[in-house]
């Protein structure tokens, strides 16, 4: 009998239902060549669940997302949207609640670029002439972003204070130094821990564990510690030194967008945040969404580049379905598509441009 692989969809605004709908036929696509079938529940999420909910998260959205084993995301947000108090945007009140409640403490996000897209970076040719390939491991329900106290006060002077909380235990730190060493030993066992362990507490923390996870676990990975300005800089400078990133929430986020840019187009970047499961560690729950955002220009046009999306579903076959080699032919099938000079108007560089859906069946059609 063939296996079931049992998935939420939740697309939600700008572009995400259609980039999703190919995401979708690829998946269909590749199970017939690696035996599987795909079952999926598409849920409201974002502004449009905001417009027919009343909330960016509803209730039933995650409820649907609990009874399944992974979560495909399309993107959020929009300027309907924007006018709304910050902890009430798509963004905002969608993400981070799914991260806290699914516990998506790893949140993987490869920075590839390729060959042919060199001239898309912003960072030279001639430093990148074989374009790029770097994941960034960002540590994802930790840090500043969920750390306590975060209010605002009215103090009796009448100042206004605010407070953020930058908080990590040592054993958040071992288990995405865990996730890093399984990366770079699938890589080329080669990590680079960002902190700021000159000036924050939990960096020099950060950096100590680091260190003896790595010592003790994984002797043979080349680990070196960078402060995240310094990291900033030489991701600009010379990219290709870096090959597997290891850092804590907030400078990964920041990393991460410059990371993006420099790879060219967000069109094409996908990104995975996982979790554990109850039994093993092998296929964790996860959350697989592409870097891009809505693009809410371009919406409904048949104009967006369906890659990121296509490559998030390769994410979560791999991930949270085993299904290494499945995951493998849809990424050498969006390699070849780019290889054989298709391209969305993104990507295009002013040539010759094509269409989502049609993009999606160039590249069904090399799922080998
Ligand atoms: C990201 C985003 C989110 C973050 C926002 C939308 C909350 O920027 O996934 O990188 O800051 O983590
Ligand atoms: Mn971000």
């Amino acid at each position: 009998m063939k296996k079931t692989l049992n998935f939420a969809v939740l697309s939600g605004d700008g572009i995400g239902p259609e980039v999703m709908d190919v995401a979708l036929n690829i998946l269909k696509r590749t199970g017939i060549s690696y035996g599987f079938e795909i079952e999926f529940k598409c849920s409201d999420v974002g502004g449009i669940a905001i417009n027919s909910h009343g909330k960016a998260l509803p209730e039933t959205t995650l409820e649907d997302c609990r009874q399944r084993d992974a979560i495909l995301f399309g993107s959020v947000g929009g300027p309907e949207w924007e006018s709304l108090p910050p902890n009430e945007q798509p963004e905002r009140a969608a993400l981070l609640p799914l991260r806290k409640l699914f516990r998506l403490y790893a949140n993987i996000r490869p920075g590839c670029l390729f060959p042919e897209l060199t001239g898309l970076s912003p960072v030279k040719t001639e430093i990148i002439p074989n374009g790029l390939d770097v994941v960034c491991i960002r540590e994802l329900t930790g840090g500043i972003y969920f750390g306590c106290p975060k209010e605002t006060t009215e103090l009796d002077d009448g100042d206004i204070k605010s407070v953020d909380t930058m908080v990590y235990h040592k054993s958040e730190i071992e288990r995405i130094a865990e996730v890093a060493r399984i990366t770079a030993s699938n890589r080329a066992k080669k990590v680079c821990s960002v902190d700021k362990a000159n000036v924050l507490e939990t960096s020099i923390l950060w950096r100590n564990t680091v260190s003896d996870y790595f010592k003790k676990n994984a002797p043979d990975i080349n680990l070196n510690h960078m402060y995240v300005d310094n990291a900033a800089m030489q991701l600009v400078r010379n990219p290709s030194q870096f090959d597997v990133i290891l850092t804590e929430n907030m400078f990964g986020d920041i990393l991460s967008d410059e990371l993006a840019v420099i790879c060219g187009s967000l069109g094409m970047l996908s990104s995975a945040s996982l979790g554990t499961t109850k039994n093993s560690l092998d296929h964790p729950f996860g959350l697989f969404e592409p870097a891009g955002g809505t693009a809410p220009d371009i919406a409904g046009k048949d104009l967006a580049n369906p890659c990121a999306q296509i490559l998030s579903a390769a994410l979560m076959l791999r991930y949270s379905f085993g299904q290494e080699r499945a995951a493998k032919a849809i990424e050498n099938a969006v390699k070849q598509t780019i290889a054989d000079g298709f391209r969305t108007g993104d990507i295009a560089d002013g040539g010759h441009s094509i269409g989502t859906k049609e993009m999606g069946r160039e590249i069904a059609e090399r799922i080998i």
